[in-house]
């Protein structure tokens, strides 16, 4: 990846790592009286989060971070405010309450698969096989995927989208705990779906992919949240990338590794300098559009998940290079004035309106839940030797 050598961003030290992973801890600490007992919004609004029911895809992000600074500082009363996380994602799941969508390894991996691997809550495995099983129930045999929003088999959602390889490792954990294969069996075949639909020539990636309800052919890739439908949205690409690495980890597959190295290096093509890239990569740094500060810590995540596998050389080449984006994030995108914002990082966009895709408009040059969750999980990653929730 000649990429490399030409960026001027430098990596970020061990020693500032550890500083940004205590300003990180620290909000969450901070956070911990509004939102011990309530979820958080999935953005920020004028930075400031606000506390909301447990019923948005997001939900699991902020117990995630709750565990993270559980695993840095080992204090009991942050195991006790992921705990009661776990309850409600229990509840929650227990009583489906908007669970009619695929989004169940956003929710469950970084809340109760965690909690179950890090203190053995047994409400927490239970949690996280039912989401498990609710996921199953997404998946459309006529195509082999995962159907994203909308009712089972419903013409105008009959579709799957790239985020969606991030509630894979639910199911391979899933098969892993319980010695079910079907929970794997389903999760190879939405993968092999993705990359067979979702990855375009030139290695970007669409959004969303219709297929067809009655005969399962592949009909055509849109966007919902990119800018337009041939446009290549930052964060698809970031959850491809993510998660291919660790859908490798799990598996092993060639086409896995080989998918992880051609979206990343589509991914890094459209980079500004500062490594933080615009809402959608195809805007340049010159178009002033809003950056989306959350998928440098996906791709950020993904690069040191990939390190971890391969080893050698390419592992330093992915490390450096997830050091200097997240360099780029902790000096110039963190938060380090509780004043500023309750969020970890500033300049996420969830969804930006454009005249060409269908999304609302929210949470634009905002924090992001998962933004967050990602900067703290990238940060932990580079201070220690990290067990995956995923
Ligand atoms: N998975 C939805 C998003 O990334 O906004």
């Amino acid at each position: 990846m000649t990429i490399v050598s030409e960026l001027t961003v430098p990596p970020i030290s061990d020693g500032e790592v550890a500083a940004a992973l205590e300003v990180a801890v620290a909000q969450v600490r901070r956070n911990l009286p509004a939102f011990t007992y309530a979820s958080q919004n999935h953005s920020s609004v004028g930075n400031f989060y606000p506390a909301v029911a447990n019923d948005q895809w997001t939900a699991g992000f902020w117990p995630g971070e709750i565990w993270l600074a559980f695993e840095h500082t080992g204090d009991k009363v942050l195991r006790h405010a992921g705990q009661i996380q776990v309850q409600s994602m229990l509840h929650r799941i227990e009583n489906r309450i908007e669970t009619d969508h695929h989004d169940m390894g956003f929710l469950y991996s970084p809340s109760c698969v965690a909690a179950w691997k890090l203190v053995g809550d047994e409400d927490a495995r239970r949690a996280a096989i039912l989401a498990a099983d609710r996921l199953l129930e997404r998946f459309r045999p006529a195509g082999g995927f995962f159907q994203a929003w909308g009712r089972a088999g419903e013409a105008d959602e009959y579709r799957f989208i790239i985020d969606c390889l991030l509630n894979l490792p639910l199911l391979y954990w899933a098969t892993r705990e319980t010695g079910d294969p079907k929970y794997r069996d389903h999760a190879l075949v939405h993968a092999r779906t993705t990359l067979a639909n979702s990855v375009r020539a030139d290695d970007s990636t669409f959004h969303t992919f219709y297929m067809d309800p009655v005969t399962g052919a592949p009909v055509r890739g849109v966007t919902k949240q990119g800018y337009a439908d041939d446009s290549f949205w930052a964060r698809g690409q970031a959850w491809g990338v993510a998660g291919m690495a660790i859908s490798y980890r799990y598996e092993r597959l060639p086409e896995y590794r080989s998918a992880f190295e051609r979206l990343l290096a589509a991914y890094l093509r459209r980079l500004p300098a500062d490594l933080i890239p615009c809402w959608d990569l195809v805007f340049k740094e010159s178009d002033n559009e809003p950056r989306d500060s959350s998928a440098a810590s996906i791709v950020a995540c993904g690069l040191l998940e990939m390190a971890d596998i391969v080893g050698g050389a390419e592992a330093e080449t992915y490390r450096t290079l997830a050091r200097r984006m997240v360099k780029s994030l902790a000096d110039d995108y963190a938060v380090k004035d509780p004043g500023v914002s309750n969020g970890l990082v500033l300049h996420g966009t969830y969804s930006r309106k454009s005249p060409y895709n269908t999304c609302r408009g929210e949470g634009v040059d905002e924090c992001v839940s998962w933004g967050d969750y990602y900067y703290l999980e990238a940060l932990t990653r580079l201070h220690r030797n990290w067990s995956s929730y995923w």
